[in-house]
């Protein structure tokens, strides 16, 4: 099939803090940058980002205590060299934000003010209010717009063009939502910062937008997916919705407390209490609901309890907050506490990188012309537990870095010609969902999935629910052929577009869930009940999935990068 073919020295997909970060860097160096998103700029998921970017700035702070307790935090599997240059690279990446133009929280004194954070010694959470990522992404937004950033708002990257023989990215396919018309866009370098994949889980702290489409693009493509297994639990989602309620109120003051009036993290984190990193406070709120001291109507959530602050200091730090629990759940938090439990938030794992951003074909190889940042990356320096805002500084930090790598490889890179018929299987794909007439629907299979991961995939996993997920996965899979949609046009077809999304989390979905099974102990935010502790003899490693077939997946394991840090018994 026949279909436009557009140049450009690069090409970024998505168009949150990574993608912004990387074509600002890219169109000051004088490149030829076009940014690709399915939504608008300023709908990316990185707007969604409440309470802080880190970074060590206080004189009572050190970088070697951030390095420190984001290896900690991550239970020892981040790559330590990347996780040093990050939290050392920390400070210059808030004055750089700041130079932009972004508004931080200021203390009496003019210096930026820090909150604290779970899991960290120092309160070291830049902010912005509980605005935090708005007010970055807003930011770079303008500024990449000032330097003349060539934006295509609403293009749906459904594939990449990859050489496999020589290792290369050539561009992307991609189709125009508004008119359903497809393109191809081949450039020198290609960059994926499209964000993560909780839409997979039920209750989830995500946009709708984050479906994980570029992971399968990359492991249909027989690229490699990393630590896929690691999915983020934020231990505060609005009760019955997943709705992000900060982990800046636990910053601020707030205290848990179950249906007894008991504040519980007391047996859990006795010395961080409220502050233990999220794997730890999510299984904590988790337990407490098993257990029969839940709250709610169906009792299956706890009170996030924030009155002791009072009106002004809540109106002050956490205002979006307050908004959001009164519209949501009818609770104001400055007169009652509100009702929270644990939500799918961050994925840890996504698409292997090296420190400068090169997509990996293997542990040892790279890919010519692939680049890839922020969340749907794996760099890896969250490991099996993030840290609450290390994320968005590293997706502020790796994009804005991987721009200029970019910039910098630009000159060795040639503009390798592409076929048409590049687009074929993409434009099949639509094309078959189009056609095809069967009778199952994509909304009804998308919340068995999601459903399922959150039961058999979440919080806590065995051996016995692992197995059961994946043969929920193959079912759905199996009738995922049989679909049928009823908007056959191809202008604003969101039917069209949900079902390819739906594919993509089936198909990345396996990943999570193979990785889950194989690695037969727990670790960060990955909690096996039937192996309960960690084996760092045996999986002090990272997963490297491929997809040997659609549903199908072959594991290896590559070394961990350690450094000043040695593995030690995790304890809060
Ligand atoms: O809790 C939060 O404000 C989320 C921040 C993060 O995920 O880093």
């Amino acid at each position: 099939m026949s279909v436009p073919i557009y140049q450009y020295d690069a090409v970024i997909v998505g168009a949150g803090l990574a993608g912004l970060a990387a074509a600002k860097e890219l169109k000051s160096a004088g490149k030829n940058v076009v940014v690709l998103t399915k939504l608008h700029p300023l709908r990316s998921h990185s707007g969604a980002a409440q309470g802080g970017i880190n970074a060590a700035l206080a004189d009572t702070d050190s970088v070697d205590s951030h390095e420190f307790d984001t290896v900690k935090g991550s239970d020892y599997l981040a790559d330590q060299d990347c996780v040093e240059f990050m939290c050392q690279t920390a400070p210059e990446a808030i004055r750089w934000a700041e130079k932009m133009g972004a508004v931080f929280s200021r203390n009496e004194d003019g210096t930026i003010a820090q909150r604290p954070f779970g899991g960290q010694s120092h309160p070291r959470a830049c902010y912005a209010k509980d605005r935090t990522g708005l007010t970055l992404l807003q930011t770079i937004f303008e500024q990449a717009n000032r330097v003349g950033v060539d934006f295509k708002d609403e293009w749906y990257v459904g594939d990449i063009v990859y050489d496999d023989d020589n290792s290369t990215v050539k561009g992307v396919v991609a189709y125009d939502i508004k008119t359903g018309e497809s393109a191809i866009f081949n450039a020198k370098a290609v960059m994926f910062a499209t964000g993560g994949y909780g839409r997979a889980f039920k209750i989830n702290s995500n946009a709708h937008a984050n479906t994980g489409d570029a992971l399968s693009i990359v492991a249909r493509a027989g690229l490699p997916l990393e630590d896929m297994e690691f999915v983020q639990f934020h231990p505060t989602g609005l009760a019955g919705t997943g709705i992000l309620m900060s982990e800046a109120a636990r910053g601020e003051g707030g205290k848990l407390l179950n249906s007894e009036g008991e504040r519980f993290m007391s047996k859990y984190a006795p010395s961080k209490m409220e502050l233990g990193p999220r794997d730890l406070v999510s299984r904590s709120i988790t337990q407490e609901i098993l257990e029969g001291r839940g709250v709610g109507p169906d009792k299956d959530a706890v009170y996030l309890d924030l009155t002791h602050l009072g009106e002004e200091k809540i109106m002050e730090r956490l205002p979006e907050l307050r908004d959001l629990a009164i519209t949501f759940l009818g609770l104001d938090m400055v007169k009652e506490p509100i009702m929270i439990a644990a939500t799918a938030h961050y994925s840890m794992g996504g698409i292997p990188v090296t420190k400068e951003g090169h997509v990996r074909k293997s542990p040892s190889e790279t890919v010519k012309g692939f680049y890839a940042a922020g969340e749907c990356s794996c760099v890896s320096v969250h490991g099996a537990n993030r840290l609450g805002a290390n994320s968005v500084l590293e997706a502020l930090l790796f994009g804005r870095a991987v721009g200029k790598t970019i910039a910098g490889d630009l000159d060795s890179l040639s503009l390798e010609s592409v076929e048409s018929n590049s687009a074929d299987t993409f434009m099949n794909e639509m094309e078959n969902i189009l056609k095809n007439n069967g009778d199952e629907r994509v909304p009804a299979l998308r919340s068995e999935l999601q459903e399922s991961m959150t039961r058999n995939a979440g919080v806590f996993r065995t051996e016995e629910s692992l197995k059961k997920q994946k043969e929920v996965l193959k079912d759905l899979r199996a009738r995922f052929k049989n679909i049928r949609i009823d908007d056959k046009s191809k202008v604003y077809n969101t039917d069209l577009q949900e079902a390819i999304e739906l594919g993509h989390m089936l198909d990345f979905s396996v990943f999570i869930v193979d990785g889950a099974l194989a690695r037969k102990e727990s670790r960060g935010a990955h909690f096996r009940n039937d192996y309960p502790t960690r084996d760092d003899k045996k999986f002090l490693k990272h997963t490297y999935a491929y997809m040997s077939k659609r549903g199908a997946v072959k594991l290896e394991y590559g070394d961990v990068v350690l450094g000043k840090f040695e593995p030690q018994e995790r304890t809060y």
